[in-house]
């Protein structure tokens, strides 16, 4: 019999058996990085319409081409995808020019790194390093793995390849690098970056977090150094550039042999069918991929004026999103939020004092502008905060 929503509900037990039971410690760190400052809900404005700037996604959407492909391959849904998305795996390694078999494709870059940490972590005493301001999954893996992270500090909030060298020891086996890096929007010169992974001793393998790699010109050139044997995987997502993000697809490139360990340790059919025809079109759609690059290169030029007009810190980014830090930050966001704007709040993350904004469309920004003009009118009433559009170089 169905169950409706007047059925009694099932009586919840007092105590989940022990080996139910979540670790309160992954429970804790998990959520405190993925949620808000403070519950919003009570906060949001009822009528506005929500501007989303919080969670550096495309705001222009899925390409026409892939939103063509999701509806022809949702009317297959009845049909179990390919076991490893080979038809995807083809298409992406012809693209780059290496073998299919070097392609790992996951359920996201989210769930390829945790396979990483599958694959090149034994025991506890074993380590990773990673740059103190960066994406906060890897934190988290390195906790709920149980291994030591050795967390080393930025130089200008830029990841500082020597100082990571520094912190390898014998029991390091990965170093984690988001490259542009989130929150910051940094990125590590080329040439530094080819000499660091040739550089690293054999036992350690260096993952690059390319998640905003489309929106640079010049990315490092990584196949060739993977080319070469150098213990290096590059992880790439659809849920940016490509704007897929609620599809969860990403993919990782590595030699065949670190590929194969990671295939061996995913599941099969991690990635829907939908997901996999929806990559292949966004990758063939270039227009869409050239619209969306402009789309953020013209708003982080707005925003940078915007900043300098109001006075506000920043730090120069070459991704989809820029961290700035307006004084009373954490109100500042708050008034957003009242307002109907979400951008990051990045006080969890070890960043107090810092927001990070997502760029979005450009009557995004424009409302964007606005209401960060009123914003800081609330917070400062004193100050003297400029009207009107911020002006060209
Ligand atoms: C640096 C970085 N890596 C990985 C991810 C996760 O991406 P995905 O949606 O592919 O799991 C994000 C998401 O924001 C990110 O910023």
């Amino acid at each position: 019999m169905a169950l409706s929503s007047d059925s009694p509900k099932t009586p919840r037990p007092k105590r989940l058996p022990g080996r139910l039971s979540p670790n309160p410690r992954i429970l804790k760190l998990h959520l405190s990085s993925y949620r808000e400052l403070c519950p919003i809900q009570d906060l949001l404005p009822r009528r506005l319409p929500l501007i989303r700037l919080d969670a550096n996604e495309n705001a222009l959407g899925p390409s026409p081409l892939a939103r063509k492909a999701i509806r022809k391959a949702a009317a297959e849904s009845h049909r179990y995808p390919e076991i490893a998305g080979e038809g995807l795996r083809d298409f992406v390694a012809s693209e780059l020019g290496v073998r299919p078999e070097q392609i790992v494709f996951g359920n996201g870059s989210t769930e390829l790194l945790e396979l990483l940490f599958h694959v090149s972590l034994r025991n506890r005493h074993e380590e990773v390093v990673l740059p103190r301001h960066s994406f906060p999954l890897y934190e988290i893996l390195a906790q709920r793995f149980g291994c030591r992270a050795r967390v080393v500090p930025d130089r200008n909030f830029t990841a500082d390849l020597e100082m990571l060298r520094e912190a390898i020891t014998p029991r390091t086996r990965l170093v984690l690098l988001a490259n542009p890096n989130n929150p910051t929007g940094t990125r590590v010169d080329n040439g530094a970056l080819v000499a660091f992974a040739k550089g690293l001793p054999p036992h350690v393998l260096l993952a690059l977090d390319e998640a905003y790699a489309d929106f640079i010109d010049d990315p490092p050139p990584l196949r060739e150094i993977i080319q070469q044997g150098i213990p290096v995987t590059v992880l790439r997502t659809f849920s940016k550039l490509h704007g897929l993000a609620s599809l969860r697809i990403g993919y990782a490139l590595a030699s065949e042999e670190i590929a194969r360990a990671r295939q061996k340790a995913s599941l099969p059919t991690n990635t829907s069918g939908i997901a996999q025809a929806a990559a292949m079109a966004a990758l063939k759609d270039k227009r869409h991929q050239r619209k969306s690059k402009k789309t953020v290169r013209d708003g982080r030029l707005y925003l940078e004026r915007l900043f300098r007009q109001l006075g506000l810190c920043w730090v120069p980014s070459c991704a989809n999103f820029v961290m700035i830090r307006p004084p009373r930050a954490e109100e500042v966001w708050k008034a957003l939020v009242r307002r109907g704007v979400l951008v990051r709040s990045l006080h969890s993350w070890g960043l107090p004092g810092w927001l990070r904004v997502t760029i979005g469309t450009p009557e995004e920004l424009h409302r964007f502008a606005g209401s960060l003009r009123e914003a800081l009118r609330k917070v400062h009433p004193l100050q003297p905060i400029p009207a009107g559009e911020p002006e060209g170089d």
